[in-house]
């Protein structure tokens, strides 16, 4: 159901040569802190997690795409038999379960839309769902940072929008159902977040 971490390497490796740019870094730090998070937290398998970070974004192999990304992420790694990628795939970027409720482009097509929207009205976020779209909020191509300042860069360069608090709130809950799992804030598991500087 998932890649060797071999495989997956390979497989992001590959992708960067197709279409390099900070989502290949971006991708290994939300590995990172899964990892790191995961290792945390019972019952939860943290080598897992990091390669479920790693391909979260393979569908940007394709080129410069918005939501297309999830889409093409899920058919590929689908194709290759990786069904728990393929699922992190079409959930990341929805901190709440509704595919409306996400600010990037919308570049699908309207049958890949309804699939989606019905994929993720038919699932309950597992652990790794919930982890990836954490991690996936808090890790960019630097390093980590805190989502409090996260939401508001992209608040300043995207405007506000009418599910803005919602998706805030939806995320921030995410990381306070973690917080309360491994018994302490997690950023503090994150080196590196204090300094957290956009360039
Ligand atoms: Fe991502």
């Amino acid at each position: 159901m998932i890649p060797t971490l071999e495989e997956a390497y390979e497989k992001l490796r590959e992708a960067e040569s197709m279409n390099p740019g900070r989502w290949v870094a971006h991708s290994e730090n939300v590995a990172k802190a899964s990892f790191l998070i995961a290792k945390k937290v019972k019952n939860m398998d943290e080598n897992k997690a990091y390669i479920l970070g790693l391909l979260h974004d393979i569908g940007r192999r394709v080129g410069y795409v918005g939501k297309r990304h999830i889409w093409e992420g899920y058919k590929y790694t689908k194709e290759l038999g990786w069904d728990e990628i393929a699922r992190i795939c079409l959930t990341h970027s929805f901190p709440v379960k509704d595919i409306d409720i996400d600010i990037s482009k919308d570049d699908l097509e309207d049958t890949e839309r309804d699939y989606i929207k019905n994929y993720l009205n038919d699932i309950i976020y597992d652990d790794y769902d919930k982890l990836i779209i954490l991690c996936d909020s808090l890790a960019d191509y630097y390093g980590y940072c805190f989502l409090e300042k996260r939401f508001v860069d992209t608040t300043l360069r995207y405007g506000v929008f009418p599910f803005t608090v919602e998706r805030w709130n939806k995320t921030l809950e995410i990381k306070k159902y973690y917080d309360d799992k491994i018994g302490q804030d997690m950023y503090t598991l994150l080196e590196g977040i204090s300094d957290c500087v956009y360039f």
